[in-house]
């Protein structure tokens, strides 16, 4: 019988420091992109694809994202005296969302770890992981993409995107060949993380959704810190490797890094210009700025 991904991991328990001071206080998935938290985004992708349960891994100082997804009587009872209907349905349709599962990851020992913290919770099937600082705009949602391979493949699965140039040294890189009749999706015979750009083995960048099979939570538990110190994902996908296969797929969208100061900009531009609300005369504002 065929295997399906019903549960998406966000490991939100990282220190955010590329984006101090804004991230000192309040917790880096919880930077609004335009007029929502940056986590918001990853948690509608993961339910417009088909994902039913919802688990994230926070830390000391994350509460405000449990908050977000809570329900705020005082403020709802204040709309609604005030006879805010629009404002009042913008909060409810948050905490309807979907009942959100929490996990401690006590120290931010790196990504590995934090998915690690979730084994429990995601039993023995599939999974997806979502690092909700990489938004996507796409057409169809990125982790629905993946969930259609996952489908036809039944094997992990991350999500790859072209990089030109040095840029690809600041990511994870797959080494593998696509498959024949289906180009986006190459099957995965290693990968480099963070490579010097002459020693890339392809354009492949991977980028922050995964899905994977529960046999990585025992690669997991053995890897030892790798690149920056950290218990690295990349590492114990490695390990699957050997018994499994993985494969890469180029999805269609756009993908933001929210959680890099440059990135988060070029991200506001691009929802923003997109709000029928306010688009316009964004757009406006934007032509009449002499740069
Ligand atoms: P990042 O490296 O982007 O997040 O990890 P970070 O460490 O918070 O940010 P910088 O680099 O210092 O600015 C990707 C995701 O993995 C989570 C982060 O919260 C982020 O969503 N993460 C990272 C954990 O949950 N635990 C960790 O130990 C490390």
């Amino acid at each position: 019988m065929k295997s399906k991904v019903r549960k998406a991991v966000f490991p939100a328990a990282g220190f955010g420091t590329r984006f101090l001071p804004a991230t000192k206080a309040i917790p880096k998935e919880m930077l609004a992109l335009v007029d929502k938290p940056i986590i918001q985004y990853g948690v509608e992708e993961a339910l417009a694809s088909g994902c039913e349960e919802i688990i994230i891994v926070t830390a000391r100082g994350k509460s405000a994202i449990e908050d977000h997804f809570d329900i705020s009587y005082e403020l709802e009872a204040s709309l609604e005296k005030r006879g805010k209907k629009e404002l009042l349905q913008i909060c409810r349709n948050v905490s309807n969302m979907v009942d959100l599962k929490y996990v401690r990851q006590k120290e931010a020992k790196g990504l590995g770890h934090a998915v690690l913290m979730a084994k429990d919770l995601v039993g023995n099937e599939p999974f997806a992981v979502i690092l909700p600082d990489d938004v996507i705009d796409a057409p169809v949602p990125c982790l629905k993409q993946m969930i259609d391979t996952f489908d036809q493949v039944q094997g992990s699965i991350l999500a790859t995107m072209v990089i030109e140039g040095p840029a690809i040294s600041a990511y994870g890189v797959l080494d593998g060949n696509a498959l024949p009749g289906n180009p986006k999706v190459i099957e995965a015979r290693g990968m480099v993380e963070k490579p010097k750009f002459e020693e890339a083995p392809s354009k492949n960048a991977i980028i922050g959704r995964y899905i994977l099979t529960p046999a990585i939570f025992d690669l997991l538990e053995k890897i030892t810190p790798g690149a920056g110190g950290e218990l690295q994902l990349t590492d114990a996908i490695k390990g699957l490797l050997k018994t499994e296969k993985v494969y890469g797929l180029t999805f269609d969208g756009i993908r933001h890094d929210a959680g890099d100061k440059l990135g988060m900009l070029k991200a506001t531009v691009d929802f923003a210009l997109k709000r029928p609300d306010f688009g316009p005369p964004f757009r406006e504002y934007l032509k009449s700025l002499s740069i």
